[in-house]
């Protein structure tokens, strides 16, 4: 019986052993074949840049050129480059952004790679299955390229753009694996998309932790200041207004022109009218504080700070001590971490022709629609957004959202006196 078993047993084993090696012999054959006949050593894909890509399923990429002006100029530009990646169903390479003031310093116009101002892994993930950027080193051969000139004046029309992006999305150009725009910088593209396709975009646009460590630096010593101009008595957190104050001489020229040119008379405000109708915001209760959001001439002049209705406390980066860390900063990271520290404010209150403005309150208000509030903006709502360039109620600043159904970035990126305030 014992004998038996382990009779048994022995062949089973040999039995065991004689399959595997079959299968490992046909699984090896199999591998060979495979390696002879495709430049991948798995059967099914490939691991390229630490990512499993189906051999089915190349990626293919867009190019576009340099993107330029403000930051949120930038932001508006790179959004349109992600989304014409996205209609032609492509991967947009990693653009550079300007560190510079492109109008400014023209023969200064310091590239600066989108990882070095936004976390890239971030933005994959949080847009993953909407939009995608990758790297240059994604790229299998750099010289498999198409180059496609962007029609440009008075007779390039949207539509014809539109067939542009419709030709090139076309089974034809799949055996291209970069098509490179050349011509404009896509803030001047035509647009094609609703607003809310932009607001996907931005949403997944999370800064850097060097850059967003400084901006919560800089909210931080807000709230410092805050508990020191608070009542005794008050348990509650001193709330703090952020005011993007367009006071400055290139602004001043600029508006007054718009103003001539439009036939209108609300884009400009002094100084004496944001202070007033700051001071008749209804909802405020003093003690507060007012950040001032405002282009660095203006913290050389610290008359900013004066004129301020009682209860209401100015500061600025100059009083916060934060000057001499933010001149180390290029013109791009300054306005990112203004721009963090003005979305974080308890209340927000700008102009709306300014396109940093209107950037702020549409990230606002995405902020408040997830809390669950999505029709009216009452003076009750958390994170309130105003625009003291128009008159609201009590003589106060008009509140401010952004309608996310609009079906184009029109108002968002050259200003608006509709400053709709009611999410539809
Ligand atoms: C888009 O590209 C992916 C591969 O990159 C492919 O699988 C898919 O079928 C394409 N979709 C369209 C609509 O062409
Ligand atoms: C790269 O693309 C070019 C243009 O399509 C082609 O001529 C060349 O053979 C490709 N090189 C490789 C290594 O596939
Ligand atoms: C500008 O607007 C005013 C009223 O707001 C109107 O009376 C005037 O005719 C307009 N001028 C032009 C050139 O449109
Ligand atoms: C706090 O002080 C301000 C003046 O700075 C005053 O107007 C306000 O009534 C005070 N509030 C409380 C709760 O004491
Ligand atoms: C600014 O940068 C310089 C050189 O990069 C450095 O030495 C200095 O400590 C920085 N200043 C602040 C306030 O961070
Ligand atoms: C928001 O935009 C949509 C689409 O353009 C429009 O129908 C609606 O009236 C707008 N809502 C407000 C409050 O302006």
């Amino acid at each position: 019986m014992e004998l038996l078993k382990l009779k048994y047993v022995k062949f089973f084993k040999c039995h065991v052993s004689y399959l595997v090696s079959i299968c490992v012999f046909l699984f090896v054959m199999v591998l060979i074949f495979r390696t002879l006949l495709l430049p991948s050593p798995f059967p099914f894909g490939r691991f390229k840049n630490n990512e499993f890509e189906w051999n089915h399923v190349r990626m293919k990429f867009l190019e576009v050129p340099q993107i330029v002006w403000g930051l949120n100029n930038q932001k508006i530009a790179f959004a349109r480059a992600c989304l014409t990646a996205r209609m032609l169903n492509r991967s947009l390479l990693m653009p550079s952004l300007s560190a510079s003031l492109f109008y400014k310093e023209i023969d200064r116009l310091e590239p600066i790679s989108f990882d070095k101002v936004f976390n890239f892994e971030r933005f994959n993930s949080l847009c993953d299955g909407f939009v995608r950027v990758s790297r240059y080193s994604d790229i299998g051969n750099r010289s498999n390229v198409i180059e496609v000139q962007k029609g440009s004046g008075r007779r390039w029309t949207l539509e014809r753009d539109l067939d542009q992006l419709k030709e090139f999305s076309k089974k034809d150009y799949d055996a291209y694996e970069t098509i490179r725009v050349v011509g404009k910088n896509p803030f001047l593209w035509h647009d094609h998309w609703p607003v809310s396709d932009y607001a996907k975009v931005f949403e997944c646009l999370v800064l850097v932790d060097e850059i967003s460590k400084e901006a919560n630096e800089v909210v931080s010593k807000i709230r410092e200041f805050g508990s020191e101009v608070k009542n005794g008595s008050s348990s509650y957190r001193t709330p703090y207004l952020a005011i993007h104050m367009r006071i400055e001489k290139d602004w001043m020229i600029h508006c007054k022109n718009r103003e001539r040119r439009s036939n209108l008379t609300n884009i400009c405000s002094s100084k004496e009218e944001i202070t007033t109708r700051v001071a008749n915001i209804p909802a405020l209760k003093p003690p507060t504080t007012l950040y001032l959001a405002v282009a660095n001439e203006l913290l050389e002049d610290d008359s900013i700070l004066n004129g301020w209705k009682e209860g209401m406390h100015p500061v600025d980066k100059k009083r916060l001590g934060f000057n001499e860390i933010y001149k180390n900063y290029s013109y791009l990271i300054q306005a990112a971490i203004d721009y963090e520290v003005c979305l974080k404010a308890d209340v927000f209150v700008g102009n709306s022709y300014s396109t940093f403005s209107s950037l702020l309150v549409l990230e606002r208000t995405q902020k408040i629609i997830k809390t669950g509030i999505s029709h009216a903006c009452g003076n009750n709502v958390r994170w309130p957004s105003y625009a003291y360039n128009i008159e609201g109620e009590s003589g106060g600043p008009q509140l401010w959202m952004t309608n996310l159904s609009d079906s184009s970035l029109q108002a968002i990126s050259y200003g608006s006196n509709s400053v709709s305030c009611r999410i539809v």
